[in-house]
């Protein structure tokens, strides 16, 4: 499985997800703001991703900062919190992977001890969602009959996660369990991650998948080509409805259309219960250039208006389920019990 991000000790190595497929280029930082660069630039990505690097890119912060007393140590490290933070505003596991590293600096009596305990919970926070990851595939699995064809959308594998990834967990433990798997990948307009990363990854488990642009979607569920569409997740919010990449909500409308089971599989950390309901959802909005000219071709008029939200919110009412590491949610949807 490929390991999108590694902590080396005193520094963090991460694979540049914008050279994929035709390059595999790691990268090597001890310095937080490059992890904060790398998150805009979407060289990581991925909902649980971001929030792995961000826990990390504080860890750096908490190495490297060598001077002063306690309180001006904790100062530095919240000014390094508060940049990362400030990378993407969307996935909401940045914020909560954040918020674990000001409580346990909060906590903090002495440099090197808090230090230690900064490394500690981002080093947790990585090997939980790597279990969570493995729940989800499990949990999934389950709801993914011995044939079927599924399409998926974005990316939601191990490049995305600390882990076998959401949505993808379910795929290829579905696969490892030797049900047979036939795979639709959106292409994912228009940063490709669809067609740059799951692909890719999908190939790597030498699994059957195909390719396809966004707007074939709705023609292949006409022809009876798709059994399941599944999706990740970038912020749950407490009634169910679910931000992720821009297209998710198309598909869910299509999926509804034609009978199409619709999941959304997602790690706990992607339940933000502060948020009622999907239209108080912040939703990003990324550079014109990445549609005018999204990798190195121009294929729009200079200077015509662009609008590019990077996210959608999916109503709850077209989700069938939300597969997540605790439980498989049914519409009405109630995170009350969750354990966070
Ligand atoms: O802009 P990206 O590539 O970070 O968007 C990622 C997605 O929308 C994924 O579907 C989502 O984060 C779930 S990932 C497990």
């Amino acid at each position: 499985m490929i390991k999108a991000i590694e902590w080396c000790g005193d520094s963090i190595r991460f694979i540049d997800q914008t050279k994929l497929p035709t390059e595999e280029v790691y990268l090597k930082t001890c310095d937080y703001t490059v992890i904060a660069d790398a998150i805009r630039k979407l060289k990581i990505r991925g909902a649980p991703l971001i929030g792995i690097a961000a826990a990390y890119g504080a860890a750096l912060a908490a190495v490297h900062f060598r001077e002063g007393n306690l309180n001006s140590f904790s100062q530095q490290i919240l000014r390094a919190i508060d940049e990362l933070g400030s990378t993407r505003p969307t996935a909401v596991n940045l914020f909560w992977a954040l918020e674990r590293m000001k409580k346990v600096l909060h906590n903090g009596t002495d440099i090197e001890q808090t230090r230690k305990s900064i490394i500690d919970e981002a080093i947790r926070i990585h090997k939980e969602d790597e279990e969570m990851c493995r729940r989800i595939g499990e949990n999934g699995a389950k709801l993914i009959p011995q044939t079927a064809a599924i399409l998926t959308h974005c990316n939601t594998g191990a490049l995305a996660t600390g882990g076998e990834g959401t949505a993808q967990s379910v795929i290829t433990t579905a696969h490892r369990q030797g049900k047979s798997i036939k795979v639709y990948a959106d292409e994912t307009r228009p940063l490709l991650q669809g067609a740059r990363l799951t692909t890719w990854e999908l190939m790597k488990h030498g699994m059957d998948v195909t390719l396809i642009t966004d707007n074939m979607a709705a023609f292949l569920m006409q022809q009876k080509k798709i059994d399941i569409a599944i999706t990740g997740a970038d912020r749950i919010a407490a009634n169910g409805d679910v931000a992720n990449k821009i297209g998710t909500y198309n598909l869910a409308l299509i999926a509804k259309h034609h009978g199409v089971p619709f999941y959304v599989a997602a790690p706990t950390s992607t339940i933000d219960p502060s948020i009622p309901s999907g239209d108080k959802i912040p939703i990003e909005e990324r550079h014109k250039e990445e549609v005018t000219q999204g990798f190195g071709k121009r294929t729009a008029p200079e200077g015509v208006n662009v609008y590019s939200p990077a996210f959608d919110v999916t109503p709850f009412n077209l989700i069938s389920a939300i597969i997540t590491d605790q439980d498989v949610y049914k519409p009405p949807f109630n995170f009350s019990k969750l354990k966070k």
